[in-house]
């Protein structure tokens, strides 16, 4: 393992970024439906305390007013609606129930295998009220810790709601990540409950998650007194008396009356943990009154919600902060009618979305640009076969888009008609903050292009300056915002030095950018040790402590090469101990056991693409991994500028021997 590599200029991806210069204009038809209008920009510059303040009443019904909208005296420690009380649950469910909506669809949802369910406002809020009943019977009190670890399935959705109504903190763990990575979680919220499934299904077959619990709860000294298990595709599972708990038998038998209690505005909601530049995840915690509100107001007005007419998809895995902010949270606050699907975009066949579009009639559809590439590969024959007229939004979020890709998206799914809006943000961030907004900006595809109203963001060099239009540097929020982070849980010294001591009284986000010479935002990706496959966030360093625990490999060095279709790939670089040679010979099968590996310790989303057997690294003299010659070797290119190498002849030294080894 290495110490961090030297940050990379953040200019690369430009130049096939901007042969693309049409631009979209809304149109007339649009325009004037939109919720969106155009002095909503002058507005929020005027005054954006009180623009938020006046989102926030409008959006949210709060149980007691807040007194003052932002508290900044102890930077960068913030706090939103001070003084004021609030119940997310309450917002997402009673109250449109009782303002008469609660026939309305909260939840079309959508199995693998093709079963569906479907819930009402109504129904939805009786589910809620019983999971929050069966949580404080088991002792789960407010402020204590839960983690989910589901599949995408509405007892997700039911859980986070529950918890948030008790003011107990949710962390879910993606569905996709090992057993060891999951206790690491448990084990740094120290969770009392965990609600998991015995499984899923995944392109057609049963597929565990219950025996990733038991292992992970197997090695003693964990906080966990309860397991909930949701019996979603019926594989046996093993249980462990007195703390496994059927959700049939604990949830669905509670009382449906439960009275939601206020919780301050700065109550924390939950913890999501996500990748750093470190080996160890990092908790990223929010709370509730700022993180409602700008959940809300942009996921209403960066997709011109009508809730009544609306039937909205978020492609994302709850598991993902998309998922957090853009299922379970703001489109219930709205009251809108939400699909949620369980399965992959290929199973049964490759036009299954188009497919429940087509069924659902979704006029708004949330994707990452990496599906959207897959979609191309498969061809516009698939979705020609479905109607999906009914598409009204389509947004992007998680990557760069490119401009081919955007094209596509806006010719062959929405018709040549949709506006498309490419939303920027951050587990961090917790909402949106850089969106075209529908009805109003003319959009360039490839480019997230403005700060949305109430957000300052800027690009700066390496002094922090502001760049002129045209020139390239580091994305920056220049103020608080109400569903920023309020810290990393467990360590607020981690969360000033992460984000905040780059740049003088700026949030650094870890983005390069560039400002075109319009002054809009094109995002060119992390200029850290951050990675970034199909729109997850994958950490260089986790990867490679990963890999150096196997007892074959002495030194490691991951990189994000460019990928076609995931936008970067993992690739990784080892150096094996003598003890794994045979006569200077690895083992066949070594890049495939260390695939294995990884997989088995972070899960199989970060198991690499390749992995090299070199015999040396590229180090500097001071000892850093120069992983800009690793990438280069990577993507296929002959290795750049080698100068500051401890030494110069090792870029050699691996070259040769990588065409030894096929
Ligand atoms: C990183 C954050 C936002 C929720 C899902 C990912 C990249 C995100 C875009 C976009 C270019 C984007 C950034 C960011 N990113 N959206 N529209 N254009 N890049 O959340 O896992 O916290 O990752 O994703 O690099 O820093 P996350």
């Amino acid at each position: 393992m290495s110490q961090n590599s030297e940050n990379s200029q953040p200019s690369e991806a430009l130049e096939n970024l901007l042969h693309e210069n049409r631009k979209f204009p809304p149109s007339a038809e649009f325009a004037a439906q939109a919720l969106a209008q155009p002095t909503i920009y002058a507005e929020a510059a005027a005054d954006r305390e009180a623009f938020w303040a006046r989102q926030s009443r409008e959006l949210l019904s709060w149980s007691k007013e807040f007194e003052q909208t932002l508290d900044w005296s102890n930077p960068p420690f913030a706090r939103w609606f001070v003084g004021g009380e609030i119940n997310a649950a309450y917002n997402a469910l009673d109250r449109h129930v009782e303002a008469g909506n609660g026939d309305r669809v909260a939840i079309y949802w959508e199995g693998e295998p093709g079963d569906t369910r479907q819930y009402t406002y109504a129904q939805l809020t009786e589910e809620v009220k019983k999971a929050a009943n069966a949580f404080e019977a088991l002792g789960v009190h407010k402020g204590d810790r839960v983690a989910i670890y589901l599949p995408m399935v509405p007892e997700a959705v039911i859980s986070m709601l529950a918890c948030a109504r008790i003011g107990a903190i949710h962390s879910v763990v993606f569905g996709g990540f090992s057993a060891e990575a999951l206790r690491n979680r448990i084990d740094d919220a120290e969770a009392k409950l965990v609600i998991t499934a015995d499984g899923t299904f995944r392109r057609g077959a049963p597929s565990s998650l219950k025996p990733a619990v038991d292992t992970a709860l197997q090695a003693p000294g964990h906080t966990v007194k309860h397991v909930i298990v949701v019996k979603r595709n019926g594989e046996p599972v093993e249980w462990v008396e007195g703390r496994d708990l059927w959700w049939a038998d604990t949830v669905e038998v509670a009382s449906a009356e439960h009275t939601p209690v206020p919780h301050d505005a700065e109550h924390p909601l939950y913890i999501l943990y996500t990748s750093g530049t470190t080996g160890k995840p990092k908790g990223i915690l929010h709370t509730t009154g700022g993180y409602l509100t700008q959940t809300a107001f942009t996921h209403k007005y960066v997709f011109d919600l009508h809730p009544e007419t609306d039937v909205y998809w978020c492609a994302a895995d709850i598991g993902w902060v998309t998922g957090h902010s853009y299922i379970a949270y703001a489109p219930l606050v709205n009251g809108a009618s939400m699909v949620m699907y369980e399965g992959t975009p290929d199973t049964p066949h490759q036009g299954r979305w188009w497919e429940i579009i087509e069924k659902y009639k979704v006029t708004i559809l949330y994707a990452a640009p990496t599906a959207i590439r897959t979609f191309m590969k498969w061809g516009r024959d698939i979705p020609a076969k479905f109607d999906l007229s009914s598409l009204k939004v389509l947004g992007s979020v998680g990557e760069p888009i490119n401009p081919e890709a955007w094209i596509w998206y806006r010719d062959v799914i929405g018709g040549g008609k949709t506006p498309i809006v490419d939303t920027w943000w951050q587990t961090e961030t917790g909402a949106m903050m850089i969106s075209p907004l529908p009805g109003v900006t003319a959009t360039k595809p490839g480019s997230a292009q403005i700060a949305l109203p109430g957000i300052e963001a800027d690009v700066v060099d390496d002094l922090g300056h502001p760049v002129a239009d045209g020139q390239g540097g580091y994305l920056v929020i220049r103020s608080p915002w109400p569903s920023m982070l309020r810290g990393i849980w467990g360590d607020p010294e981690r969360y000033k030095d992460t984000y905040w001591s780059r740049f003088e009284n700026m949030y650094f986000a870890g983005d390069g950018a560039k400002k075109d010479e319009d002054g809009d935002i094109w995002l060119l990706g992390r200029v850290d040790d951050v990675m970034n496959v199909s729109g997850h966030r994958l950490s260089t360093t986790e990867i490679e402590s990963a890999l150096v625990s196997h007892d074959a490999v002495a030194e490691a060095a991951v990189v994000g090469a460019a990928d076609e279709t995931t936008g970067q790939s993992v690739v990784a670089f080892v150096i094996l101990r003598g003890s794994a040679l045979v006569d200077g010979v690895a083992d066949p099968q070594i890049e495939q056991i260390l695939r294995n590996h990884v997989g088995r310790e972070i899960g199989p989303i970060a198991k690499p693409k390749r992995v090299l057997v070199v015999p040396e690294l590229p180090k500097t003299r001071s000892g850093k991994i120069m992983r800009r010659l690793l990438k280069d070797i990577a993507e296929g290119r002959e290795a750049g500028d080698a100068t500051t190498l401890a030494d110069a002849g090792i870029m050699q030294v691996i070259s040769e021997s990588l065409k030894k080894t096929p």
